[in-house]
């Protein structure tokens, strides 16, 4: 049955990443020219939302931006509308209001029938309250670390994976000429997909993923045998989030008035000081950071990202409510929205791209009894 919808607005929420603005285009450009819709697009995620900062996207505005890195729109990772940080009492803690009837209340303000969510696992979380309360959201996975519960893939990986590979090739020639142990701290969060899936496609020696503990004793070992046999260095990919035995992951700030207080950081540097310091190699490590979300999205993102907001408009007009656009074995489906909120999707330990970095004596760091190299 198809949905009587007249206007909808489209609000990007969390982290950036490449392919948003693809996005952005194929949702209002399908709007637009298929079905006559009036377009609005909510500035600076749900911060917008909450302020009514709601303006018309014409076909013009979403025109020319298929290759442009960031979101035209803004996004906001700071703000949580049903737990929205409004200043600190008298005694430092954090206060939080809950603005979801706010946003409730400006999207019939500007008769939105419907908004187009793209987001994170966050993001989605941030929309629930908003579906529960009778808004129809339809979510677009969007997140550079692969982790949305749901969907094969996320728009924005690909680009983040060939920044990382670009990254570990260049490290790999000066590694080579100084005979150095070279570690690269990536993003990622809690799910090792950019580390695993770059580390393989640079050949890198060494990976260190969150889902699998690693030994540094077992790392040292490994990069001393590759000097002993006159290959003379290691590239270790090392995701943000992957930790030791025992141990932490390490975080470089706490901010408890975000909806996510922590930021990883600072795993590539620990273990490139412990690793010089038990084997004697000269170790460097390099942060990539942000350079992983910005910038242009490659052609595989664009065609993803053009899918999905294809496929979010024929969804909406075929009369969904609260779906997440996803991908599966290929082919663009839906699932629910609420069910893929605030959930991490890590990689499985059996996953193929583990399996073959395996066989072909990539380390993981972990002791041998945990490798599973006949699997
Ligand atoms: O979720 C995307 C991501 O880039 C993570 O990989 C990373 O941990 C985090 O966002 C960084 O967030 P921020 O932009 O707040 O530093």
């Amino acid at each position: 049955m198809p949905a009587s919808i007249k206007r909808i607005g489209i609000v990007t929420g969390g982290g950036d990443c490449p392919g948003i603005n693809a996005v952005i285009r194929a949702v209002a450009k399908t709007a637009i020219y298929r079905y006559g819709i009036q377009v609005y697009g909510i500035e600076d995620g749900f911060q917008g939302l909450i302020e009514n900062r709601i303006n018309p996207l014409s076909s013009l505005h979403v025109s020319g931006i298929l290759n442009r890195g960031g979101t035209i729109l803004g996004t906001n990772n700071r703000c949580d509308p049903s737990k929205h940080y409004i200043g600190n009492d008298e005694r430092g803690e954090p206060i939080f209001r809950d603005e979801t009837d706010q946003c409730v209340t400006n999207v019939r303000r500007k008769k939105l029938d419907a908004l187009i969510v793209i987001g994170g696992d966050g993001t989605m979380a941030c929309a629930a309250p908003l579906v529960k309360k009778g808004v129809n959201c339809i979510g677009v996975p969007k997140t550079i670390d692969n982790d949305i519960v749901g969907t094969d893939i996320t728009f924005g990986f690909h680009s983040a994976v060939a920044v990382a590979t670009d990254a570990l090739d260049r490290l790999h020639s000066t590694a080579a000429s100084h005979h150095r142990v070279m570690v690269c701290e990536v993003m990622g969060r809690n799910a090792g997909w950019i580390a695993l899936t770059a580390g393989v496609a640079s050949g890198s020696d060494v990976i260190l993923i969150p889902e699998i503990d690693f030994s540094l004793d077992v790392i040292a070992e490994f990069v001393l045998s590759r000097m002993h046999r006159r290959r003379g260095f290691s590239i270790v990919a090392c995701s943000e989030g992957a930790k030791p035995y025992g141990g932490e992951q390490k975080t470089s700030t706490v901010d408890r008035t975000r909806p996510e207080p922590k930021r990883l950081g600072g795993i590539g540097a620990w273990v490139a000081n412990e690793l010089g310091a038990m084997t004697g190699i000269e170790t460097r490590h390099t942060v990539l950071g942000h350079i992983q979300r910005g910038g242009a999205p490659i052609a595989q993102d664009r065609i993803l990202a053009t899918l999905f907001g294809h496929h979010a408009m024929e969804l909406l007009m075929s009369g969904a409510e609260g779906r997440l656009v996803v991908t599966r074995e290929g082919r663009m489906q839906d699932a629910d929205l609420l069910k893929s909120a605030g959930g991490q999707r890590k990689v499985p330990l059996d996953h193929p791209l583990i399996r073959a970095a395996r066989a072909i004596r990539t380390s993981f760091g972990e002791y041998i009894k945990d490798a599973g190299h006949g699997a």
